[in-house]
């Protein structure tokens, strides 16, 4: 009997045991299932972030780029393989309301996505107050100098930003490779959505500027889908009355026309531009800013100011003024 209730309790030890083990058994496949689970989790978030964030730097509207460049920062600025790089290209020189516009135009580039800045001054040496300022704006740029020919300058009509324009454009035959470039005046206004449309441009695309001469806009004149003229206050025999900001150029399309060039001819900058980027069939510029109907862009041009009168360094020395004076111009 004893025997017996001994086997019995045997068994219930061993089927303990063999409980215990299955359930340990169970317990590990649960438990390593559960990580296999959570990893993969953790995987699929990981991409989906990386999903989401990329598809707002390409994204459609301005309104997720900012948010995005809000939320991330800085890292907004570091090069996605997924988006072609974007030149900017801005000629400036010494004025009044320089710093003013340049800090404008800055924090509308810095919201966006892989773009470097080529600022490029109409000056001997470089302003120090635009590199500071630069600085502090935060967005990728090449600060160059590229004063304007003596032999220009005594003309009525000057063709001012032609040698900045030109030395942008040697910046990128020596060191771009793909992407698009574009001609940013610092005195414009543009709508985020214009520098996302842009990017993809395969040859030139153009769009409609808003407050050009008395007509307060110029564009292409888009008729079924293709540009059947322009429309412009000042036509002036161009075959592209278009301008400054109202096209953008492939990189790689620009590097297999190596005449290309802006001339020093004040009015026909544009025009004679784009005709040195022959051959080039009108059929083959792209539209942009849904076919030519919205406005992306203005040329807004800062009221002229006078230069300051100068300040009576005798009367205020040990102010604040003393700084500020040179802050001014
Ligand atoms: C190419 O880029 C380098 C580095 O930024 C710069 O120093 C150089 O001047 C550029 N080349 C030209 C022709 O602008
Ligand atoms: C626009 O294009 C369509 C077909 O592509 C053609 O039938 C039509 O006549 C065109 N309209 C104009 C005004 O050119
Ligand atoms: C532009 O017009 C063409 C031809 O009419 C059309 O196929 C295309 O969808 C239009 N694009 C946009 C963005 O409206
Ligand atoms: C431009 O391309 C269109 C369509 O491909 C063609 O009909 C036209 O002849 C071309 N124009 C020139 C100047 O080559
Ligand atoms: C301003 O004051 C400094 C000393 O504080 C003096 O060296 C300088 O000459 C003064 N400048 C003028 C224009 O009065």
């Amino acid at each position: 009997m004893k025997n017996f209730v001994d086997k019995i309790q045997m068994s219930r030890i061993t089927s303990i045991c063999a409980m215990k083990t299955t359930t340990k058994m169970y317990l590990s496949v649960i438990l390593s299932t559960l990580c296999i689970v959570f990893f993969q989790y953790q995987l699929s978030k990981a991409s989906f972030v990386t999903l989401q964030r990329s598809d707002s730097i390409g994204g459609s509207t301005s309104t997720n780029n900012i948010i995005t460049s809000e939320k991330n920062g800085n890292e907004l600025k570091e090069p996605s393989p997924m988006l072609p790089p974007l030149y900017i290209i801005t000629p400036t020189y010494r004025r009044p309301e320089q710093l003013a516009e340049i800090t404008r135009l800055g924090y509308t580039l810095k919201h966006v996505p892989n773009l470097l800045w080529l600022v490029i001054e109409d000056a001997a040496t470089p302003s120090a107050l635009v590199t500071r300022q630069l600085k502090r704006i935060g967005v990728p740029f090449e600060h160059l100098v590229a004063p304007m020919p003596d032999k220009f300058k005594k003309r009525v009509v000057k063709p001012r930003g032609v040698s900045n324009r030109n030395r942008g454009l040697t910046w990128i035959r020596k060191n771009a490779t793909d992407g698009v470039f574009y001609f940013a005046d610092d005195d414009n206004t543009y709508d985020l959505e214009i520098f996302d449309q842009m990017r993809h441009t395969k040859k030139v695309s153009m769009w409609p500027v808003g407050l050009v001469t008395k007509y307060g806009l110029s564009s292409p004149i888009v008729r079924n889908g293709s540009i059947s003229g322009f429309y412009d206050g000042w036509i002036g025999g161009r075959k592209y009355p278009v301008d400054m900001a109202g096209f953008a150029v492939n990189v790689k399309f620009f590097l297999s026309r190596p005449k290309a060039i802006m001339p020093y001819h004040a009015g026909y900058e544009e025009d004679k531009f784009l005709r040195s980027l022959s051959p080039l069939n009108i059929t083959e510029i792209e539209l942009l800013a849904s076919n030519c109907t919205e406005i992306l862009t203005w040329h807004t041009q800062t009221k002229k100011n006078p230069v300051a009168s100068p300040i009576d360094m005798h009367k205020y020395n040990g102010t604040n003024l003393v700084r500020l004076r040179k802050l001014i111009v």
